[in-house]
């Protein structure tokens, strides 16, 4: 599939509705580096924009119809501005309809739209196609009716659309990764502030994404209830502790071992890994500034094993793959990205080592699954944009 779909996506638009599109947009997937669950605890992660993304093209309609089509499936469903509801049976449009319905509040149009999108970005990877698509299509409908938004209320409103139209409980690091990325960076974001900066990758620094084209089917509930489990948490020590704590992104280690035999089992599991993920991206964005890569590597590896013991959010493939990569000569890191329970693994390396890296993984998962992953270099990418014309 060609990089960039925009030219042929165009054509496809005049094909299906009769018009030219008026609005175009990109938005890129994300990759999380480093900092697993710690969003919604107001902490820190490293990500990155993806050179994988989601193209949306718009123009009003002459009408009151809202019509949106799925590329890619082609699927497209219609229904009135004035009822815009979640439908279980188009789970896709339903991203696009969260983006749509606080828009249409404020600015009360007279007319519908009409949408075509189109991904590069592979479903269920953990790369956050869905981000992609809320900032898209949030980006060409926020200039379609004339309501312009910045960055972080864009990404608030992909997050509400992930609440309100898709049950799960997100934070905010998918959209501001897709809206901050920068070529050749790692975004780097404390999600208290809300400050997000960029962190060069250096030219020595290659990401490998491993799909291992497992997905949990009850990846929503699993990660709303990780989700309530922090917040207890953070309660929990709020409670106990004589400084004020609103996350647990103000409990420290220290702080968390002098207490955790006070906390239920699971309950200290869970905070064990947020405030552990949390000192490693602090640790870890020192570590790239000083070009250790061995040492960001390791924490790495920290992490997907507090992942796999603590937070309980990885799988048999997934441990395979970082179990494999601790043996693959060239391998600095690897751990698991995004929510977890299947989706991929993020491994760190040199680019000159990423092909032959790659093919080792892949015979090794092969020959334990029986299944092929999806594996692929990832380049850190500039972020979610209007396209010209
Ligand atoms: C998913 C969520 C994010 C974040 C990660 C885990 O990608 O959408 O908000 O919580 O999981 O770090």
């Amino acid at each position: 599939m060609s990089n960039d779909l925009y030219p042929d996506l165009a054509t496809r638009f005049i094909k299906r509705f009769g018009t030219p599109h008026t609005i175009a947009a990109y938005a890129p997937g994300r990759v999380e580096v480093l900092g697993n669950h710690t969003d919604y605890n107001e902490g820190f992660v490293l990500s990155a924009a993806i050179d994988a993304g989601t193209w949306c093209l718009a123009t009003p309609s002459p009408d009151l119809q809202c019509r949106i089509a799925a590329g890619d499936i082609e699927q497209e469903v219609a229904f009135p501005v004035t009822d815009i509801r979640a439908d279980r049976k188009t789970p896709w449009a339903n991203y696009v309809k969260g983006m749509l319905a606080p828009i249409v509040k404020q600015a009360n149009p007279a007319h519908g739209v009409r949408i075509l999108f189109q991904s590069t970005i592979p479903l269920g990877a953990g790369l956050s196609s869905s981000a992609a698509l809320e900032i898209a299509s949030g980006l060409a409908l926020t200039t379609l009716y004339g309501i312009p938004r910045s960055k972080l209320e864009l990404a608030r409103m992909g997050q509400a659309a992930e609440h309100e139209y898709a049950g799960a409980k997100c934070g905010l690091l998918d959209q501001i990764s897709s809206l901050f990325g920068k070529a050749h960076a790692l975004v780097r974001t404390d999600f208290r502030s809300l400050e997000v900066t960029t962190v060069p990758a250096g030219d020595a620094t290659c990401f490998l994404m491993c799909n291992t084209r497992v997905k949990h089917s009850l990846v929503d509930s699993e990660y709303n209830e990780r989700r309530a489990r922090c917040e207890e948490a953070a309660a929990f020590f709020a409670k106990i502790l004589s400084h004020p704590v609103q996350a647990l992104r103000d409990v420290s280690w220290t702080e968390f071992e002098a207490h955790r035999a006070a906390m239920h089992p699971v309950t200290a599991r869970r905070a064990a890994h947020v405030i552990g993920e949390n000192e490693r991206v602090l640790k870890g964005q020192r570590l790239l500034k000083d070009h250790d890569l061995a040492g960001f590597g390791a924490l790495m590896f920290e992490s997907h094993e507090s992942s796999r013991t603590q937070f309980e959010n990885s799988c048999p493939e997934l441990d395979a793959i970082v179990e494999s990569a601790r043996t693959i000569p060239g391998i600095r890191g690897a751990r698991l990205s995004g929510g977890g329970f299947g989706g991929s693994a993020v491994i760190l390396c040199h680019p000159q080592d990423a092909s032959r890296i790659g093919q080792q993984l892949a015979s090794q998962y092969e020959a334990r699954f029986s299944k092929t992953p999806e594996i692929r270099v990832i380049t850190p990418s500039d972020g979610a944009r209007l396209l010209p014309g």
